[in-house]
């Protein structure tokens, strides 16, 4: 698999786990659809900037391709900080379905532009085997990020 298909299958899962909050009726179902989303994206978008992103930056010295990367970045965090406030908003309130549609609508968006305008300038500078190898890398880098966020607190100290 090459990161275009990885990342894709990453974004597939997302656009299914947003459906089911929008489509469940119970707050409590609702509740740990949204933890999901929460833990898959920030893994997701924290790696792919680590690796996908970081990759393409090293590839050009492109003005335009920068700005793209940039571009994607800020909605990046402009994502991170929907999660934030569905995160301290109470699921049963007005307000949190509300926010959970502009947040969709911003995902959705983010996708798009990622899987259209960015995949097309990753292809132009990323060798296939590149891109087989980020594929690897950002899947391994997923995986120790989740054993490290396992790690309770007091075992740290
Ligand atoms: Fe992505
Ligand atoms: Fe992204």
């Amino acid at each position: 698999m090459d990161i275009y298909n990885y990342l894709k299958k990453d974004h597939q899962k997302v656009a299914d786990l947003m459906e089911q909050v929008i489509a469940s009726k119970d707050p409590a179902e609702r509740q740990s659809l949204f933890e999901t989303i929460k833990m898959e994206l920030t893994l997701h978008a924290d790696t792919e900037e680590q690796t996908f992103y970081k990759a393409i930056e090293d590839a050009t010295r492109s003005k335009q391709v920068e700005e793209k990367i940039e571009h994607a970045n800020h909605e990046h965090d402009e994502i991170r900080e929907y999660l934030e406030k569905l995160s301290t908003t109470p699921v049963t309130d007005e307000l949190w379905l509300e926010t959970f549609g502009e947040f969709k609508h911003s995902v959705t968006h983010h996708v798009e532009e990622e899987e259209g305008e960015i995949f097309e300038k990753a292809k132009k500078y990323l060798s296939s085997q590149e891109a087989k190898d980020l594929a690897k890398e950002m899947d391994a880098l997923k995986k120790q990020s989740q054993v490290q966020s396992k790690v309770p607190a007091d075992a740290m100290g």
